[in-house]
């Protein structure tokens, strides 16, 4: 029979952890105190270290609202300001990406050099009245950091270091990912109509893989899919690897139409046709599938506004007929037009839809499959999901099932 409204609107009948209240997605305040707690205090991923290969190479950025820009000095360090100018707080660096010798800003032309200094004023010598002195003016550095050729920031000088937060969570990339000097081939941008959340743990979320015709095909429907245990982390993150038994997990691409299978051009340290995630919180995706990585990322913009990012990494120096294959056999799964992103795309967007009319009260995240050990979770468990949520409501001081607390309100 179908539910009431009453029915409908009460919290689902299972254990606390196992469902979220569909306001976390959707609430501007929830939305404000995210980027606040969680956003502004963990490390978030701002590019691949090739991007900003020489000095002065640079990308522009924004993060929690706060326009900003990571660049290479000339002493080769990686440095990331606050992109607003000392003087009257003008946007300075407007590009989205380039090289440059140093920093002007295009309102009254002060220059800043690639540490951050204030080198020069038009006209300067009339601050020597009231000051300030220039060496006052320089602009504000957020910390930034580097694992295995990921540039990381964090605003939180306190916060521990990056190795130590990624922790055991790095082992499936770290050394692949130093096996090779690597180089983003692939940059693509989407607006998504919906929480970063949600796109996030759609990577996360190996259940709908079902839904997806490629995934069905090569993966899902192979030996070995299922034997994949979830291997949890501190601070939220996660991967799947191997099966539980250690062989790697590998994909059967020349199942699908007139794919092949992918056993050349596979990464040193990986199988023919391996696939590995690794979900490092609060949303950073790394991908492996044997020929291609893939790197995923988001940017909110508001509760039902996401921009995502993929990067797609090749081998610096491979031949233009291995890079042609690399690049095809990327933008098959992954990209705009590809057979999985873009569905993925789809998900999130009619999810939200439902969430922020308050159509659908609840996320569910129910699912249990163990292992015979009781301990491991298998691949299409909600694991992550509640993992994620734990950390979560961690630092945000407050349960994802009852953020404001609104069941206690109406009692
Ligand atoms: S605001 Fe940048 S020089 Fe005036
Ligand atoms: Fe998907």
């Amino acid at each position: 029979m179908a539910r009431t409204a009453e029915e409908h609107l009460s919290p689902p009948s299972v254990q606390g952890d196992a469902y979220v209240h569909s306001s976390v997605y959707t609430d501007p305040d929830i939305f404000g105190e995210e980027e606040e707690k969680i956003l502004r205090r963990t490390w978030k991923f701002v590019c691949h270290v090739s991007e900003v290969a020489e000095v002065g190479d640079f990308r522009a950025h924004q993060w929690t609202g706060v326009p900003l820009v990571t660049v290479r000095g000339n002493d080769d360090g990686i440095r990331t300001f606050v992109n607003t100018c000392s003087h009257r707080g003008a946007k300075i660096v407007r590009e989205p990406a380039g090289n440059m010798k140093h920093m002007t800003c295009f309102f009254h032309m002060w220059e800043y050099d690639l540490f951050g200094n204030c080198t020069y004023q038009p006209r300067g010598e009339a601050y020597e009245e009231l000051g300030p002195a220039r060496e006052d003016l320089s602009l504000r550095e957020i910390r930034t950091d580097v694992f295995a050729g990921l540039v990381f920031i964090n605003f939180d000088g306190a916060a521990e270091s990056l190795r130590d937060y990624i922790g055991e969570a790095g082992e499936p990339f770290e050394e692949i990912f130093n096996n090779h000097e690597l180089e983003v081939f692939h940059y693509n941008q989407t607006h998504v109509r919906g929480n970063w959340k949600a796109w996030y743990l759609t990577n996360c979320d190996l259940y709908h893989e079902w839904s997806h015709l490629v995934n069905r095909t090569t993966s899902v429907l192979t030996p070995g899919y299922h034997d994949r245990p979830w291997r949890m982390q501190r601070n939220g993150h996660g991967y799947n690897a191997h099966l539980i038994d250690g062989s790697p997990f590998q994909v059967q691409y020349k199942k699908y139409k007139s794919w092949k299978n992918r056993d050349d051009l596979v990464f040193k340290g990986l199988a023919p046709g391996e696939f590995r995630v690794t979900d490092i919180f609060p949303n950073l995706s790394v991908f492996f599938r044997a020929t291609c990585i893939r790197l995923n990322h988001s940017t909110p913009i508001a509760p039902g506004h996401t921009i995502m990012e993929e990067r797609g990494l090749g081998i610096k120096g491979e031949s233009k007929e291995d890079r042609r294959s690399r690049s095809k056999q990327f933008i098959q799964i992954w990209g705009p037009f590809s057979r999985n992103a873009s569905e993925d795309c789809a998900y999130v967007e009619a999810t939200h839809a439902c969430q922020e009319n308050g159509a659908n009260p609840y996320d569910l995240m129910s699912r249990v499959e163990y292992f015979e050990d009781q301990v491991h979770e298998r691949i299409h468990s909600d694991a992550y999901l509640r993992h994620f949520y734990g950390e979560w409501g961690r630092l945000m001081g407050r349960p994802a099932n009852n953020p404001r607390n609104f069941m206690a309100a109406a009692e």
